[in-house]
């Protein structure tokens, strides 16, 4: 009996995605399933966003750890095979663009299981970007695509994704910045890190900024540059921490090297930053609708909409350390544009359209 919506997450970007949609649904009283494929595993990569986004416990944890693309994607896909074999979902959901992503979506179109993708759309056009991969296939296997911007429905038409299946719901992690910015408190985040004066934060994860030891050396000279002038605090995710360790990224005083942050205390920093330097997706959204300045460090974004709307440019590591500069003498702007429905009601549109799926 096909009633239930079941839910694919596993790595960090996923949560803050899912849990508007999870919550409208239960307002809805529609019966869900959550999967947590165990992508990401280590506490603040995960728990803690389960605890602090009051998601459910996922019922099931498939547990498939770290490993390369191909032996995770296979360990993700034959777990679900065996969850949906047991118990066919109405629909699937899969969020963003990871490994979990495309796992779930190469599991559930086969068993001819409809698929839904929450951020459908975005391109880089960058396929060094294995993140690029797993969109293009997720997408052109899903049945209904939530897109966040209106780029991301010009590339799915482009592509020739059929217009009925294309819903243009705004941004479901805004959603999840929105419902919880009065806990973002500055004043609790920089004393936690005894943090006095003006400071920038910074995460790097990307496989080109992190995997090569010459890009990480690069790297390290570029954000040396930055810590030269202001101090930094970086919440290192694990994927790069011993390559830029290697390469002394640690070793400047204005350097400050800390684990992943919870959701809260992360973007509690965030707020009250003089600018942002990062590599992470979700980062340049919350930074625009935050307006606090951000700087991304790859050749390309698949989401342009925070550089034509928001608070975001590309930089390169060469000129990061001059574009700061001129960003700390110019400081904030006093207002921006906000992408059009980036309202903190993504999750509910969303859930409107999955309730049609069930029962
Ligand atoms: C993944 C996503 C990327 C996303 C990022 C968000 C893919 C292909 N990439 O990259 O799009 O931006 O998550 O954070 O899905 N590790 C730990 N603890 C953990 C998880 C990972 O130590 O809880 C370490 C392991 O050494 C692992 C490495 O990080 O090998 C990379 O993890 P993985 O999930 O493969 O890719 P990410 O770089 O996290
Ligand atoms: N984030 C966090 N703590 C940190 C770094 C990031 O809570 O120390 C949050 C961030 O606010 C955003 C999400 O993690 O909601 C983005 O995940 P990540 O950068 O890992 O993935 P990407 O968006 O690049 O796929």
């Amino acid at each position: 009996m096909s009633d239930f919506v079941a839910h694919v997450t596993g790595a960090r970007p996923n949560f803050p995605k899912a849990a508007p949609v999870i919550r409208a649904l239960d307002a809805l009283g529609v019966s869900q399933q959550l999967v947590h494929t165990g992508q990401h595993y280590d506490e603040h990569m995960s728990e803690v966003f389960f605890r602090q986004l009051g998601l459910p416990e996922p019922d099931i944890d498939l547990g498939v750890g770290s490993d390369t693309h191909a032996r995770q994607t296979a360990a993700i896909m034959t777990g679900l095979e065996d969850l949906f074999t047991a118990r066919q979902p109405a629909v699937v959901v899969v969020y963003g663009d990871v490994n979990s992503t495309v796992a779930a979506a190469l599991v559930a179109s086969k068993m001819q299981v409809p698929l839904a993708h929450v951020e459908a759309g975005l391109r880089s056009f960058d396929m060094t970007m294995p993140e690029e991969i797993n969109r293009l296939v997720t997408d052109r296997l899903s049945d209904l695509l939530f897109a966040t911007s209106p780029d991301a429905v010009a590339h799915l038409g482009t592509e020739g994704v059929h217009a009925e299946k294309i819903h243009f719901v705004g941004n479901p992690m805004i959603d999840t910045l929105l419902t919880n910015l009065d806990r973002f408190d500055n004043d609790a985040a920089r004393g936690a890190q005894g943090l006095t004066s003006r400071y920038v934060v910074a995460t790097l994860h990307r496989p080109s900024n992190v995997d090569d030891p010459a890009d990480a050396q690069a790297l390290t000279k570029a954000m040396h540059g930055v810590a030269d002038q202001v101090d930094v605090l970086l919440p290192l995710h694990p994927r790069g921490r011993a390559r830029l360790e290697a390469a002394g990224l640690f070793d400047h005083p204005g350097m400050r090297v800390i684990e992943p942050l919870g959701y809260v205390e992360f973007l509690g920093l965030v707020r009250g930053a003089d600018a942002v330097v990062t590599d992470s997706g979700g980062v340049q959204e919350e930074t625009t609708i935050l307006g606090v300045p951000c700087m991304t460090l790859r050749p390309n974004t698949e989401r342009p909409i925070t550089i034509t709307h928001g608070t975001n440019r590309l930089v390169t590591r060469e000129s990061l350390p001059q574009v700061m500069e001129e960003c700390l003498a110019a400081g904030r702007a006093e207002s921006w544009p906000i992408p059009p429905l980036w309202d903190g009601h993504a999750g509910e549109r969303i859930a409107t359209v999955l309730a049609d799926q069930v029962g």
